[in-house]
Parts: C-alpha cells; structure tokens; sequence
C-alpha cells in the first residue's frame, strides 16, 4: 500500500509517498518532497508564523504533485492521506490540514491525523527498522526536546521534556547573539568543530526538583537550556570590550555601546571556541539523561530524531557511549532529520494498521500532546 503524507507544522512545505513493504524494514521511501522556507525567515532571525503560512498555500499544491511525480504514482493509486495535525504553527498546520481533508474526501481515501513527535520517532524505524524495544529515544528540535518510552510499536510515553527553551532554540538564540545568522545549529556545529571546548566555562543545569507544570513526571530527567543561553550572553557582554562591524555583526557590543566603530568583538577563534564549548555543554546535558534513562527504564536500544540529532558531535557521542555501554543506538539519516513528510507518512501508516483514522472534521491543534 502506498500513503501520501503531508507535513507543514512550521517553516517546511513537504510531501511524501512511503510504501508499506514486508521485507527488512516496514516501510520505503518512495519520494520525500521538501520546500524549505529557511531563506524566506532568516532575514528576520527566525520564522515568521503569518509569512509560513502564506508560503505554505504557495508551495502545497507544487510540493504534493511533485512527491506523486517521483513516487510514479497518481492518486488512485495511494491507500490512505497523513498529515501533521500539531502540534505547531497554527496557520501553517491549518494548510496542510485543510489541503489533506480536501483531497481525501475527493479522492475517497481515509485521513490519518499525525503527531509531528511521533513522526521523528518513527523516522528512526523508516531508516533503520523496528527497533529493539523498548526503547528511550529523545526528540530534539527547535521546538521540542522531549524524552519518551516506546514500550511498543506505536505507543510513545512522555519521560521528561525542557522546562524552557528546546535544544535547537538554545542554538538558534546563541547563534543570533553572536551573529551568525538562521537557523543556528548548523553554523554553530561547523565553528564548533575549530574551537577548544573548553575555553569558556559555561554552566551545566541539572535539575531534581518536581516540575509544577507536569505533575505526573518525576521531573529529574527534564532538561533546561535557558541558564545555558543567557550564560553565553553574559560572557559575550562581559568579555566584549570592543563593538561590532557595522556590516557584518560578529557579537553583541556592551551594554549602552553603538554599533558604529569597526573593530569586531571577538575573532573568528574565539568566535569558534564560545561555539564549542556551547555545544560540548548541550551535547553533554542530553546524552547524559538519555542513557540515565535508558538505565532505570531497563531500554533495549537508544534513539535521537528531530533536527539537533543532525549534529555532528551528538550523533559521534551517541554511537561511542552505546558502543561503551553496550546498548544499541540509532540515528536517522541527515534528510530525515529535520522536518519532512516521509516521517508523517511512516507515522501514518502505523496508526492506520491500528484502525485509527481520523474524523472528517478534523482540526489541527497548535499544542497537540502525545
Ligand atoms: O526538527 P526541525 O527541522 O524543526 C522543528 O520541529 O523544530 O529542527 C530545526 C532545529 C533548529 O533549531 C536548528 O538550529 C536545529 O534543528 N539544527 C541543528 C543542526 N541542524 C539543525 N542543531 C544543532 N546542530 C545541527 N547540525
Ligand atoms: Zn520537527
């Protein structure tokens, strides 16, 4: 059987025809379409909601006839309809939504509403098969950094999530404080790489208290990366005695300094030592309540989705503390990664072999919980 799947929960436009198939893995990509709108949002340093989801209605229609294109598929030939239903932008959720719940009702198809999470967990079975279960896999993106329990195929039970800002967030934030443009984890991922770790001190936050807001979690293993970033802001002001280059910011002058002289704040290595030492404290803080978790909730395998697990030194950490530990860890590949419709498809048709199929009314919910 083969499902259209459908994703515009923030700044990607994306469609995908993934195939149910019974050898080695339970699903194969047939295409996997993405329209990034990336170069639109950074030139406001982030994404823009309203600008998302008029970019969205642009680009659904190309994007999903283009995905039936590579797949070599018409719509007679497709089982069912995924889409994201949330949680996310709410103006860009309600045009994948939409667009799904029209087509379905024209083509005679059955609707599949699809947790954005759940479709970064199940990107680690599309790359890589079923995994050994059960496993802990975290997803860490520019919204989310949520930890959970997959006791069985399908079932996903929430562990611990960021009191504050997601990982990817602590990226996007640093990266623009100290100019580097959006989004910021890959930037920062690729300076990091030429800087000392451990040239500037940054605090680690480790949590234990109970969480007000979530009071069925325990709370021990929930993250917090706001301490993080404003540590960073506060060296990069401390330590800046100059002030930045009127055409090409590279920090944040002190307080109460213009922008108008032409010496830059730091150089290009301390530049990339502040990167790493960010993100030796990031990486750090992740994997050491991933495997804390995998050890109490006696895990089979280790997994991390989302757009952060693209980093280069978390997905190297990840494999060299499982080889060390013994406990098998998956990763999904670079495209899969970050946002994409290939994922919603897979996640689709796991929810569609169990019955579940979503009502015509459908709506899309901007703070959906899994
Ligand atoms: O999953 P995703 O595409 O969208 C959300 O659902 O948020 O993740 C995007 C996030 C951004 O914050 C971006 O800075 C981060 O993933 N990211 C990275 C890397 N590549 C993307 N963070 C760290 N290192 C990377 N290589
Ligand atoms: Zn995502």
């Amino acid at each position: 059987m083969l499902i259209l799947g459908i994703e515009t929960s923030c700044d990607e436009t994306s469609a995908a025809v993934v195939e149910e198939t019974a050898v080695e893995r339970p699903w194969a990509i047939r295409s996997n379409v993405i329209a990034s709108q990336i170069p639109i949002h950074r030139e406001w340093g982030g994404v823009v909601p309203e600008l998302a989801s008029r970019q969205h209605i642009r680009d659904i229609c190309g994007v999903v006839d283009r995905a039936l294109g590579d797949a070599r598929a018409t719509w007679g030939d497709l089982g069912a309809i995924a889409v994201t239903q949330g949680p996310g932008l709410v103006g860009s959720l309600l045009v994948g939504v939409a667009f799904a719940k029209a087509s379905a009702a024209a083509a005679g198809l059955p609707l599949v509403a699809v947790h954005h999470l759940a479709g970064h967990i199940e990107s680690l079975v599309l790359q890589n098969g079923e995994l050994p279960l059960p496993a802990v896999v975290l997803v860490v993106s520019g919204g989310h950094t949520s930890l959970y329990l997959v006791p069985q195929p399908g079932e996903y039970r929430l562990l611990s999530r960021t009191r504050d800002d997601a990982a990817g967030e602590a990226y996007d934030k640093v990266a623009k404080l100290l100019g580097l443009g959006y989004p910021g984890g890959p930037v920062i991922d690729r300076l990091a790489g030429r800087g000392n770790d451990r040239a500037v001190a940054l605090p680690t936050t480790r949590l234990t208290h109970a969480d007000r807001n979530a009071p069925t979690l325990k709370g021990d293993l929930d993250f917090s990366f706001s301490g993080l970033k404003t540590a960073v802001l506060r060296y990069v002001r401390k330590k800046g005695t100059g002030v930045i280059f009127p055409g090409g910011p590279r920090g944040l002058p002190p307080e109460g300094q213009g922008e108008n002289d032409s010496r830059p704040l730091f150089t290009d290595n301390e530049i990339a030592d502040i990167c790493a030492s960010f993100q030796r404290v990031v990486v750090t803080a992740l994997l050491d309540r991933l495997f804390d978790a995998a050890r109490r909730y006696q895990a089979k395998s280790i997994g991390i989705a989302g757009g952060v697990s693209a980093n280069s030194r978390l997905r190297a950490e990840l494999q060299e503390h499982g080889r060390l530990r013994e406990i098998p860890t998956f990763l999904p590949s670079l495209a899969l990664s970050t946002d994409n419709a290939a994922m919603i498809a897979a996640a689709g048709l796991r929810k569609f072999r169990a019955g579940l199929i979503a009502p015509a009314d459908l709506n899309a919910d901007a703070s959906l919980a899994l």
